[in-house]
């Protein structure tokens, strides 16, 4: 069975942007001029992803706006001949995208758990909106290559510091061909010093429904809350768990600093934003460096 249903939990709090996000869901954030979400969304349906289920929570409205018909936005761009941008507004909505709230933010694992129904007894795909990939061949289209092959669950994940192995997911692995990993033990943010190793997970998952029976449990994990790292742990000793170290330049928009890295590289991509900005980018270094 092909991976066809991706489940992209959105119901974080977003308390690392406050202000900017007590009103406003941090997946909407907006990278040069699409609302983070929207690459995540992207990638998926990239990948051959027909079905998405968005686990959503309070105050995340603006969300299902933004994936829905705009009908008098559309009519407006359409008598003023802006072809482009209603080709933009309506790609947004042309992907088969359903909502379900998380009523208590429990955790990753919970909102996973949270999303069951939808999901059934297939295999499925996750992606986490902190984690923007960019590469030619789509990070989740790598890790569903990878299912195909080994018809196992399938976690990506990416080399990170030695100092920052306890924000992440981290695997042990135990042997290594082509980028993929047996994996021995998964553990979710150990403490500095600890970590097994520091290949770490990056927000990109193909799972078996077998996981769901670990959800179940409810068991409480790092800070408080129910893991998905710790499901896909117990899924592991029943069932091969594979790590796969895919190919792509990764973003972590999770993060002030790197949020806005991102929004530069990614203005830079593009024609109509490169020239101007580096032109400022250089005024501004010429006018940082001291005169003597
Ligand atoms: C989550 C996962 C963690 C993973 C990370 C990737 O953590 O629990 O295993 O490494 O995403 O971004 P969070 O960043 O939500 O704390």
């Amino acid at each position: 069975m092909s991976i066809k249903k991706a489940i992209i939990p959105a119901a974080g709090l977003g308390t690392r942007f406050l202000p900017a996000t007590k009103a406003m869901p941090k997946e909407m954030l907006p990278i040069v001029d699409r609302p983070t979400i929207e690459y995540i969304v992207e990638e998926a349906v990239d990948s051959g992803i027909e079905d998405i289920i968005i686990v959503t929570g309070k105050g995340k409205r603006a969300i299902e706006d933004h994936f829905d018909s705009a009908y008098e936005l559309e009519e407006n761009l359409l008598k003023k001949g802006k072809y482009d941008l209603l080709e933009k507004v309506q790609k947004s909505a042309n992907v088969e995208i359903h909502y379900i709230r998380q009523k208590e933010p429990k955790g990753l694992g919970h909102a996973i758990w949270s999303a069951r129904k939808f999901i059934g007894n297939e295999p499925f795909a996750v992606l986490l909106g902190d984690d923007i990939v960019q590469n030619k061949i789509p990070c989740l289209k790598q890790l569903i290559s990878v299912y195909e092959d080994t018809r196992s669950s399938v976690i990506g994940v990416q080399q990170v510091s030695e100092d920052e192995t306890n924000r992440y997911g981290i695997i042990d692995p135990l042997s290594n061909r082509d980028r993929l990993y047996e994996v021995n033990r998964f553990v979710e943010k150990p403490p500095l010093g600890t970590a097994p190793s520091n290949l770490a997970i990056i927000g990109r998952y193909i799972l078996t429904p077998e996981i769901f029976s670990f959800l179940e449990e409810h068991n409480i994990g790092a800070g408080g809350e129910i893991q998905l790292t710790d499901a896909i742990e117990q899924l592991n000793k029943t069932q091969k768990v594979f790590a796969f170290e895919f190919i792509g330049k990764r973003y972590d928009v999770g993060e002030k600093l790197d949020f806005i890295k991102t929004t530069i590289d990614l203005a830079l991509q593009r024609d109509d934003l490169r020239e101007p900005l580096l032109q400022y980018m250089k005024q501004k270094e010429n006018r940082n460096t001291p005169s003597i």
